[in-house]
């Protein structure tokens, strides 16, 4: 004689299998969805940074400095917005996010 929950355990395991499948699936498509975000957001910081900071610099994430923090960016952009350039807020946010993506300092960060 077959056992009554012979089918149901099966059932219940394609479902759980099924799920697990599913949900691997959907966290990998979630993580390149975010890097493929990640990659279009610094590259229309890239173009901020180019049109507002490239003008006078050659570069200034320059490698053979020292990198900054956050705030320590956030001085920099700050004091160009002050004297130099302007910028709103988005595009200082940008330009901050930008720099400290590819010019991060060692030190522990603040923030
Ligand atoms: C109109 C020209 C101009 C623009 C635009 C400009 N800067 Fe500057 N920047 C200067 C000058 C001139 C100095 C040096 C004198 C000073 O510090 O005031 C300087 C100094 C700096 C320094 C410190 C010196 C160094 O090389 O480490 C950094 C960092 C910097 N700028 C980053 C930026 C960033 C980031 C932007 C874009 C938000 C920007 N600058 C836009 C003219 C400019």
């Amino acid at each position: 004689m077959v056992s009554p929950r012979k089918p149901r355990h099966l059932v219940v395991i394609t479902l759980v299998l099924l799920g697990l499948i599913l949900g691997a699936a959907g966290l990998v498509q979630a993580k390149l969805g975010k890097e493929v975000m990640e990659a279009k957001a610094q590259m229309a910081a890239y173009k901020v940074f180019k049109q507002k900071c490239l003008a006078c610099h050659d570069n200034i994430a320059d490698p053979e400095r020292p990198g900054k923090t956050r705030d320590g960016w956030t001085i920099v952009v700050k004091y160009m917005d002050d004297h130099y350039v302007n910028l709103n807020d988005q595009e200082a946010g940008q330009i901050i996010g930008l720099l400290y993506a590819i010019r991060k300092g060692e030190e522990k960060e603040p923030g």
